[in-house]
């Protein structure tokens, strides 16, 4: 059983994805702690499925790197076979990432290496294209620049704005997620050599 420690900072309704497949007895992961950068909206779902959560407040450090090292204690207590950014919306600095990797992965909604960053469906809307996606990456030192795990098309509609497609986005990423951890705990994804979906 392959045991995660998700991080969100927003409404989290990719985490609850995950909680919703780990009720199944078949599903091969639990999450085992969820910790946020901020009181997000998203950490209801903990407190919904029982689990128990930690908050490790950006603001309150005097830099990225304290902060940095709280969470990454933080999320040591748990001792996670996976740690899953899940719109976790901080970088984090190199010394966080490689004491995870390449056990640490993102979601990110835009076909990657397009639209890296924290606007991936505004800038996906604001360059006109017809077609953006949803990806599951290994996190590395870059933005959003890691091996992909797992990615698929979402069509850009007429009329599109950032929040109906990012909704349509969100819906795609969420099976993703779902499958992706899937893939890690049955082997078919292995971390140490990833192959590209
Ligand atoms: C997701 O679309 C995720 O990919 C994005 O935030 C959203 C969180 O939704 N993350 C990023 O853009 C990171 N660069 P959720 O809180 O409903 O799961």
């Amino acid at each position: 059983m392959l045991s995660l420690v998700v991080l969100i900072s927003g409404g989290g309704s990719n985490l609850r994805s995950l909680l919703e497949a780990a009720e199944d007895a078949e599903y091969p992961a639990r999450v085992v702690a969820i910790g946020a950068d901020r009181d997000a909206d998203g950490l209801e779902h903990a407190e919904a499925f029982g689990i128990p959560t930690f908050v490790v407040p950006f603001t309150s450090y005097p830099d990225r790197e304290s902060w940095a090292d709280e969470l990454l204690a933080s999320v040591r207590v748990w001792s996670p076979d996976l740690v899953v950014l899940s719109g976790f919306m901080r970088l984090l600095p190199e010394r966080f990432v490689q004491a995870l990797a390449p056990n640490l992965i993102n979601t990110h909604p835009a076909y990657l290496p397009e639209f890296p960053g924290a606007h991936g469906v505004s800038d996906a809307i604001a360059a006109g294209v017809t077609q953006t996606g949803a990806s599951v990456i290994i996190v590395d030192n870059g933005v959003d620049s890691g091996p992909i795990i797992a990615q698929e098309r979402v069509a850009v509609l007429p009329g599109d704005t950032e929040h109906s497609l990012h909704d349509r986005i969100k819906i795609v990423e969420r099976q993703l997620l779902v499958q992706s951890v899937l893939d890690i705990a049955n082997g078919t994804v292995n971390l140490q050599e990833p192959q590209q979906a």
